[in-house]
């Protein structure tokens, strides 16, 4: 018996899932869902931009596309948990169903992910678990290894090692640099990240009745 991840899926463009992104920088990955929104059959809506940093080039991406933001600066905050009831609170003035988190440069803990709980989705520059946290990349290149990649992840409290719902590999090459590898990687979580996102919306990503979820391979 399996279920899918997000009530009330399938949506449709005419009905879309409702999901906020979550920046901190560039915003390359958001730009990449942007596009992808355009397109006619796209199942989901970008209802809010949320950044913790006030000069994140990804907000000038959300305003020339007219999406709405919000900056929510963790620094304005002593406490953890009082920064995520701002967000969760900020989520549902948006009415906001599933939170990706695309470049935002901080963890959220028990607070955030107990009201989004199975709902919040992030992007990792490394094939999981291998190169967790932060410089994955130099990590990659620094280990030697031949392959490394992109994968998106359900969030759990651990940094990056929630579970895994959809990889893809990129090779490492003679003479790759953080610069030429990051590159290339990124190309790929641009392909991967909206791809994901729509298969959520579309109710292809199921858990089955341990709560584990997965995503057939042949969508990607
Ligand atoms: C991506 O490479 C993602 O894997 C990591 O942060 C980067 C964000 O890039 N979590 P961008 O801001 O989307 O360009």
């Amino acid at each position: 018996m399996s279920f899918p991840l997000i009530k009330d899926t399938p949506r449709s463009s005419s009905n879309p899932l409702r999901i906020a992104v979550f920046v901190s920088g560039n915003g390359s990955n958001l730009q990449a869902l942007i596009d992808e929104a355009k397109t006619p059959y796209c199942a989901y809506k970008i209802c809010l931009v949320l950044s913790n940093e006030e000069h994140a080039f990804a907000l000038t991406r959300a305003k020339t596309a007219g999406i709405l933001s919000e900056v929510i600066c963790h620094r304005d905050f002593v406490e953890r948990h009082d920064y995520e009831e701002k967000l969760v609170e900020i989520c549902g003035k948006y009415q906001i169903e599933v939170v990706i988190l695309a470049g935002f440069m901080r963890v959220l803990g028990k607070t955030f992910l107990k009201a989004f709980s199975n709902r919040v989705i992030n992007l990792h520059p490394a094939l999981c678990p291998a190169f967790p946290g932060l410089h994955a990349v130099t990590q990659a290149l620094k280990k030697r290894v031949w392959f490394t990649g992109c994968t998106v992840h359900l969030v759990n409290e651990g940094v990056d090692t929630g579970p895994i719902l959809a990889q893809s590999i990129v090779p490492v090459l003679d003479g790759d640099d953080e610069a030429s590898l990051s590159n290339r990687i990124q190309q790929e979580e641009h392909r991967l990240l909206p791809k994901l996102v729509q298969e959520l919306a579309l109710g292809n990503v199921i858990q089955d009745s341990f709560g584990t979820p997965s995503v057939k391979r042949a969508h990607f």
